[in-house]
């Protein structure tokens, strides 16, 4: 009926750090099916977060042949699957049974503080961050992999002989996708390796110095390829014969899939966490200001191209706490109706640092505080603090790109689930001091997933093509005064320090 029935078409696959889905796009990079599946969180100690790998294959499974289905098509109209993930998260697994050898240990987790304390008093701070472009700290998959080899039992022999790969979520799927124990291929792409802080920023190469002092085998590791290539082809299921053609780590995805393609180009995306990722061209740019140097994107032999990246770890991730674990709310999206009922905060700053913080400060030791509490604060206070801690949290990171880059931000390109809550919209507009705009298909992260797939096939000939369907659909201006702005963010600033510290 409509006129994007018409195929070929791209699917895309997004593992995510709370649901897994597929979307099946048109050369236009329209949606013309979506199928989603939320998995267990696995919280066993304070601090620790965990997925089941089995449970996140099954659900991948079941969204890839739900959205063939609602889009009533079969493998012969799709020209090629690309891949997204959550980024760090970190597996290892048997290779001759398919057996995951412990959960999935998700980017949020801070089982490795004590780890990266020691790996920086041993090495050094500064030479992983040189050569990886990454600070010492929990977030990343090297120090996972660690501490796997050091409390699975027997494990660390299993591994030097050759029996056990490591893969983040990228790696587990195209494994799994093409054929598994029978003839899955091994790899990973650049935006994923290039979290790992196993990886040389400068070779594109895993980084035998690094792997020697985390003490991590060569023998786990995938083979780092582009983020736009035909790695293998599916082997079984509703796609059985695709090729699977792309993978990107999601932030770098939804780069793509903004069409960043251009140096001083960036977007920020707002999912569980949020990701703010600055195009900086050909070369990694160092970050003097908390920010991370990563790889944006790799389409097959050409050149890489760089992003400075500012990472936050909780700000959907809040909202979902206050529904499931407060049961302050209902629904994600009551959280704007209740924050929307009074006028401003009541004087309540709520920084969620429940993995510590991240960009700009990178402590492990920070933990999360509600200051600025009366007996005035009400519940709806605490949403309205909630959704600034988002729009605060972004200022931080606008700040640092600023003066890292010498660029001033003109406008911010966003996306993500959260981008529906108009009053944190507006705030982020209001805290920002700039425009923040919207494109028309909100789901960027699969759609550049798709683009790198498409790209590497030829169902697209160019980043030309793709740029000409971005869109705007809605746009936010500033109307806050700038004294009160100012005022807001001192206090802000000031819960901040209250979190630092409190883990020893
Ligand atoms: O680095 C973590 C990031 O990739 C997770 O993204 O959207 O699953 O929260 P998301």
């Amino acid at each position: 009926t409509d006129a994007h029935t018409a195929g070929p078409f791209i699917a895309a696959i997004d593992q995510g750090t709370t649901s897994s889905r597929c979307i099946v796009f048109d050369t236009d990079g329209r949606i013309v099916s979506v199928d989603q599946r939320e998995h267990e969180q696995i919280f066993p100690k304070p601090g620790w977060v965990e997925h089941d790998a089995k449970e996140i294959w099954a659900n991948v499974e079941s969204v890839v042949a739900g959205a063939i289905t609602k889009a009533g098509i079969t493998a012969a109209d799709v020209k090629a699957i690309g891949i997204t993930n959550q980024r760090e998260t970190t597996l290892l697994w048997d290779k001759n049974t398919g057996e995951p050898v412990h959960n999935a240990i998700v980017w949020q987790d801070t089982r490795t503080d004590a780890l990266c304390k020691e790996l920086g008093r041993n090495v050094g701070q500064d030479r992983f961050r040189r050569e990886t472009g990454l600070p010492l700290a929990s977030y990343f998959s090297g120090p996972k992999v660690r501490w796997l080899l050091d409390n699975v039992e027997g494990l660390r022999e299993r591994a030097e002989r050759g029996d056990i790969l490591f893969g983040t979520m990228d790696s587990w799927v195209i494994w799994n996708l093409t054929g598994g124990v029978d003839g899955g291929v091994h790899v990973t792409d650049v935006t994923n390796a290039s979290r790992t802080m196993l990886m040389n920023l400068h070779e594109m190469a895993w980084d035998e110095r690094i792997l020697h002092s985390m003490d991590i085998p060569a023998a786990v590791l995938p083979e780092i390829r582009s983020s736009a290539e035909v790695y293998g082809h599916a082997k079984e299921g509703v796609l059985a014969g695709v090729p699977v053609a792309s993978a990107l780590g999601d932030q770098q995805a939804a780069l793509f899939g903004q069409t960043c393609f251009a140096e001083g180009e960036a977007k920020s995306t707002y999912g569980t966490g949020t990701f703010m990722l600055m195009n900086t061209g050909d070369k990694p740019v160092n970050s003097y200001n908390g920010l991370l140097t990563t790889v944006g994107y790799r389409i097959g032999d050409q050149k890489p191209v760089y992003a400075l990246e500012g990472s936050i770890a909780v700000t959907g991730s809040l909202v979902q706490w206050m529904r499931d674990q407060m049961g302050l709310i209902n629904s994600a999206a009551e959280i704007e109706t209740l924050a929307s009922s009074v006028e401003d905060n009541g004087g309540a700053y709520f920084v969620p640092a429940f993995s510590g913080l991240f960009a700009p400060y990178w402590r492990s030791d920070a933990r999360g505080v509600i200051a600025g509490l009366t007996r005035y604060v009400t519940k709806a206070h605490i949403a309205r603090a909630v959704l600034e801690a988002t729009a605060w949290q972004t200022r931080e990171i606008t700040d640092a790109m600023t003066k890292d880059s010498g660029v001033e931000l003109t406008a911010l390109k966003v996306d993500g689930g959260m981008t529906s809550n108009n009053l944190l919209m507006q705030t982020l507009s209001d805290f920002l001091d700039a425009p923040v705009v919207r494109p028309m298909v909100a789901e960027t992260t699969c759609l550049g997933a798709a683009y790198a797939a498409g790209l590497a096939v030829g169902y697209w000939p160019d980043t030309d093509a793709l740029r000409a369907n971005w869109r705007r659909a809605a746009e936010w201006t500033p109307r806050m005064p700038a004294d009160q702005r100012d005022r807001e963010y001192k206090s802000w600033l000031k819960a901040v320090e209250r979190t630092m510290g409190w883990v020893e």
